[in-house]
């Protein structure tokens, strides 16, 4: 896949409304057939990004080629892409149908033809039976699957979904990530999905570009981003993650009252001695009740989630570490933790993310918070 040309090309793209550059000088390639997620905080330019590659607007400065043309100036209609948008807009007079079909009929495809085309693609999302059905009768789930089988009809070389899910509730929201990324491997079209919510983009995405202020700041895999984060913000953006003050010693980082925290992975190169902002996943050690004075640090709070266990730790001069390990017969008696308790963390090898130096003004740090 590495080999194949990309699917959609942005070079030096820019796009300024008036004084503010809401995409800055993005370069990104996007793989035919994959899966691409545009994760990043509010205002960081996903949709202009998106909206640029549909066409509903135009770069201020730099190309984009769809399938190797260069698309800027061409509009919308006349890109091989399709959009999907959390206001799914379905005309409200129509049947499904007709709502799905109604694409085709604009390009002039026969009445049989684009009836049959368009059950087809109701059939792709569960909603053979409802043909004949209006968009009032339907679900907010069911009515953002008729969006989809609308768009996927025109079968476009890309489909783009702004937050398509953002209207839906938790539950039915986990249930069609799955779906969506079933229904993609199925018909093969390159996504790319733009998403707030990096639990959304980890469980859906082949890749992920992960945005800050109208660039990109890294583009991997999830496993990569997670596990090797370029920049501070990404390692605080992708995943729970705490952060502790500590003096880099070595290959540790020594925490106030002598905790020694093994370092793994350096986002930065720093002297012995530095005082640093160090990174904890709440999956960087084991713990269990203190005994015989080998607490390490004091429960803040603790909490059984069923299969697991998840505590708040103190640590240091009172940094709070948000640690989760699974449930099992052998380590229960972490499960009548109290607040107050003392406790025993035995941190993993390298268990550290050395972010950055303290006192350098580093906006990432505010992306890092105990989320439970
Ligand atoms: N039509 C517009 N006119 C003026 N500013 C805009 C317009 N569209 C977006 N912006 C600004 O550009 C920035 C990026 O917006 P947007 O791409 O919608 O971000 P995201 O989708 O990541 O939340 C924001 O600061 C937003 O206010
Ligand atoms: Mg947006």
């Amino acid at each position: 896949m590495e080999h194949t040309q990309p699917v959609v090309s942005l070079r030096g793209v820019t796009k300024r409304f008036d004084d503010v550059a809401a995409v800055d000088r993005l370069d990104l390639d996007i793989r035919d057939g994959e899966f691409l997620a545009l994760l990043g905080p509010s205002g960081c330019g996903k949709t202009t990004t998106l909206r640029m590659i549909a066409g509903f607007e135009q770069p201020t400065e730099g190309e984009i080629f769809i399938g190797n043309e260069p698309v800027v100036g061409i509009p919308p209609h006349k890109r091989e892409v399709n959009t999907v948008f959390q206001q799914y807009a379905l005309f409200p007079h129509l049947d499904i149908i007709d709502n799905v079909a109604y694409g085709l009929k604009q390009r002039g495809v026969k009445k049989g033809e684009r009836r049959k085309q368009a059950a087809e693609a109701l059939a792709m999302v569960h909603l053979t039976g409802r043909e004949n059905a209006k968009p009032s009768q339907l679900s907010g789930g069911q009515q953002q699957r008729v969006a989809l089988a609308r768009a996927l009809v025109m079968r476009p070389k890309v489909l783009l979904l702004d937050e398509p899910l953002g209207a839906l509730d938790q539950k039915l929201r986990k249930a069609m990530q799955i779906e969506l990324k079933r229904l993609q491997a199925e018909v093969g079209i390159t996504f790319v999905f733009v998403t707030h919510d990096q639990e959304e983009a980890l469980a859906m995405a082949d890749r992920i570009a992960v945005m800050d202020k109208g660039r990109i700041e890294q583009l991997a895999p999830p496993r990569e981003l997670y596990d090797e984060p370029a920049t501070t913000f990404v390692a605080g953006f992708i995943g729970d993650m705490s952060t502790v003050n500590g003096t880099v010693a070595g290959d540790v980082a020594e925490l106030p009252g002598g905790l020694k925290v093994p370092l793994g992975r350096r986002l930065t190169d720093v002297a012995n001695g530095t005082a640093v902002h160090v990174g904890l996943r709440p999956e960087c050690g084991t713990f269990k009740p203190a005994t015989n004075g080998d607490a390490n640090a004091t429960v803040a709070t603790a909490m059984v989630l069923g299969d697991r266990l998840q505590v708040i730790a103190k640590v240091g001069d009172g940094d709070e570490v948000l640690l989760r390990q699974a449930r099992t017969p052998e380590n229960d008696a972490a499960a009548a933790l109290r607040p107050g308790d003392g406790l025993a963390i035995d941190f993993h090898a390298g268990a550290g993310l050395l972010l950055a130096p303290q006192g350098s003004e580093d906006r990432a740090l505010s992306a890092t918070a105990v989320v439970a």
